[in-house]
């Protein structure tokens, strides 16, 4: 018996035999629609290469997947609102931390020369630190910021005689958060005093030293007796509102 493998069929014929004709058919690639081909091998390389390094990008970065990282510094969740109607409690930072560090900002008007630590430069700025007038009451200290001072002047027993600018520029809230800066930051208070000056009583220095003409000098500053204050309501150190006035506003009413 014969087989296609050892007989050639087409032989007799003398074309080609069927076993070469598959031959060459299984040799033949099929061929593809237009965008079916088989992507190439660069491709398969910057595919790997893509995905190890985001892998590793993502192993490195992504802390395990744990759900701790919305702890983390660059997201704070907002405070729970206060369940039931309770009384709405006040935001997180007592009025008087807000007070202090804007107080702090506009001290950066002053640090030139009194400086950051309210020292002074001896023989030319005079310190807030120990100083007689930071430590006294707050009428003369409003008049020196709405007026300046020139000439000779006396702080700690040390004499000075250069010239302390005006800043009148500064509006009410910001002359009188910097005074409360140095009083509390610098000054002694006396025992019960809590050094703070509000817009309020700003306001009403203004409106007092509204005619005076040019600088104070030493000897009229001297004039405004040491420990008097200036008029306004002393305020709660938590939300800032004066004294007193919640007890007299009638249950329920709005604040005014
Ligand atoms: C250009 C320098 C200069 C700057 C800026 C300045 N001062 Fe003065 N300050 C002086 C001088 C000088 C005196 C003393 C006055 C004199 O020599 O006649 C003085 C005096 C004072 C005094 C009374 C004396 C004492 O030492 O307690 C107070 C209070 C004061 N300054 C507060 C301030 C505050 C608050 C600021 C910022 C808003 C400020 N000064 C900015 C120069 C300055």
């Amino acid at each position: 018996m014969n087989n296609d493998e050892t007989r050639n069929l087409d032989s007799e014929a003398g074309t080609a035999s069927v076993v070469d004709m598959h031959d060459a058919v299984k040799r033949e690639k099929t061929l593809l629609m237009a965008g079916n081909a088989a992507a190439g091998i660069s491709v398969l390389v910057v595919s790997a290469v893509i995905l190890f390094v985001a892998g590793g990008q993502l192993f490195s970065n992504a802390n395990g997947f744990s759900s701790s990282i919305y702890k983390s510094d660059f997201y704070s969740p907002e405070a729970r609102p206060p369940l039931g109607g309770e009384e709405e409690v006040g935001a997180d930072v007592a009025w008087i931390e807000d007070w202090m560090s804007d107080g702090k900002k506009v001290y950066n008007n002053c640090v030139a020369c009194h400086q950051p630590s309210g020292t002074g430069a001896p023989g030319q700025f005079p310190p807030l630190k120990g100083s007689e007038w930071v430590d006294g009451g707050t009428e003369r200290l409003g008049a020196i910021m709405l007026k300046g001072i020139t000439g000779p002047f006396t702080v700690a027993g040390q004499s000075y005689n250069q010239q302390m600018p005006a800043w009148n520029a500064l509006n009410d809230e910001k002359i009188a958060q910097v005074l409360t800066y140095i009083r509390r930051e610098f000054g002694s208070l006396a025992e019960g005093e809590d050094g703070i000056v509000t817009t309020e009583m700003m306001k009403a220095a203004r409106e007092q030293y509204a005619d005076k003409a040019g600088f104070w000098d030493e000897a009229s500053l001297k004039a405004i007796s040491a420990d008097a204050n200036l008029p306004g309501a002393k305020v709660d150190l938590i939300t800032g509102k004066p004294l007193g006035e919640e007890e007299a506003a009638p249950e329920g009413a709005e604040a005014p």
